[in-house]
């Protein structure tokens, strides 16, 4: 981050600032946000640019919609509600993106004011990265903050081509974001354990391979770990399983073993006739899964295996679910897991974004960890050792 300037490299008293937040947030049918993490890890930044008397003009997606115009169900009407509450002032919502009718809204503003633009994705261009779009976004603005890690990964036009039209700084989330991810990379405290789970290799392979580079003990959960099972020459019933990618896992069997990294795998998991909570189960040896049968969590002697290896870590990764954990009957393994986490209060926890920050708060245990990432797909295309547009866009 030497070379990317951050929010405390200048003052914005009277300056209009455009800045990109990530406020893809969960909303429920009656319009309440119902987890704010985003929202609340984006106010220091906020509150910099109010205290030193800018023109805030906020900008954020959220979730998929068409592109093609408003969108009553992607609105960031429910976002303002929470982000006004949060802030304890009012905040102007647009119905535009940019042009006369928003740039005569900026003109309005005083210090100090906020102004959240709608759902920048309303309009096609922002995912095509439209220099004529970023060009009207950027003309609204004096100067432009990247604060939205969660987005860091798109290459859109108000996470990467406004960067080069405006002086550009990084808000202390994306810096505290990357500072902190970089650092667990090149300089883990040592043991260092890395958990990934999650439902499929094929989504998770490069961060296997990168984290094989780094970490002393990697541990697989999850759906993903049959296509393990199946590499080590075990049958693994109804489990889900990608037969395309045993070849490939069993490559990081290998590597782990070339590498010198404790690569540990379920020796039992708990087995369901249904994916379903109602299901009937039970604990099974990985050697023993009935071919009709599927592993939905992995078992209790596996959890405890892992949580041994976790209490003994200097810092740990988490990246991803070991078992079906929405559901009570296979919830056992995760919870296992992000207790042993929470337990070891000498590591630096860091929990990489997705289903493991939701199992987390699941399990209140989110006031135990070092740090959790805000972002799910930007934390592991950082961890695969891939640039981040959004932070690139950012360097001088
Ligand atoms: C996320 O929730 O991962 C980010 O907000 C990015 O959203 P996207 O995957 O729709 O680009």
């Amino acid at each position: 981050m030497a070379d990317i300037k951050t929010v405390d490299d200048a003052d914005f008293g009277g300056k209009r600032v455009l800045v990109r937040v990530d406020f893809n947030a969960p909303v429920d049918d009656a319009g309440t946000v119902t987890d704010d993490t985003r929202l609340r890890a984006a106010l220091p930044t906020i509150e910099k640019l109010v205290a030193d008397g800018a023109k805030v003009i906020l900008t954020s997606h959220r979730g998929r919609p068409a592109g093609e115009g408003f969108e009553e169900a992607f609105s960031l009407g429910p976002i303002a509600r929470r982000l006004q509450e949060l802030l304890g002032r009012d905040i102007v919502l647009t119905r535009d993106l940019v042009g006369p009718e928003v740039a005569e809204v900026v003109d309005a503003m005083a210090d100090g004011d906020i102004v959240l633009l709608e759902n920048i994705r309303f309009d096609k261009r922002e995912k095509k990265n439209d220099p004529a779009f970023a060009r009207a976004l950027a003309d609204l603005a004096d100067a432009y903050v990247n604060d939205a890690f969660g987005t860091a990964h798109r290459a859109h036009a108000s996470t990467a081509g406004v960067a080069a039209l405006l002086p550009a700084y990084a808000g202390y989330l994306m810096e505290r974001e990357v500072a902190t991810l970089t650092g667990m990379l090149d300089e883990p405290k040592r043991p260092f354990v890395a958990i990934l789970g999650g439902s499929k290799v094929s989504d998770k392979i490069k961060v296997i391979d990168a984290l094989l580079d780094k970490a002393d003990t990697l541990i697989i959960g999850g759906g993903m770990c049959f296509t393990f099972l199946l590499a080590q020459g075990k049958a693994v019933g109804a489990s889900l399983k990608e037969e395309d990618w045993v070849e490939r896992a069993a490559a990081m069997i290998e590597k782990a073993r070339e590498r010198g990294v404790t690569l540990l795998l379920p020796t039992d998991v708990v087995a369901a006739d249904a994916f379903s909570n109602d299901a009937r189960t039970a604990i099974v040896s990985v050697d023993e899964i009935p071919a009709d049968m599927m592993g939905l969590d992995i078992g209790p002697e596996t959890a405890a295996a892992y949580a041994q290896a976790i209490g003994e870590a200097a810092s740990v990764f988490w990246n991803g679910p070991m078992g079906v954990f929405e559901m009570p009957s296979f919830e056992a393994g995760t919870r296992t897991v992000a207790e042993a986490v929470a337990a070891n209060e000498a590591a630096d926890t860091i929990i990489g974004g997705g289903d493991s920050v939701a199992a987390v708060n699941k399990f209140d245990l989110a006031d135990a960890m070092t740090f959790i990432s805000t972002g799910g797909g930007a934390s592991m295309e950082l961890v695969q050792g891939e640039a981040l547009p959004g932070v690139e866009a950012l360097r001088a």
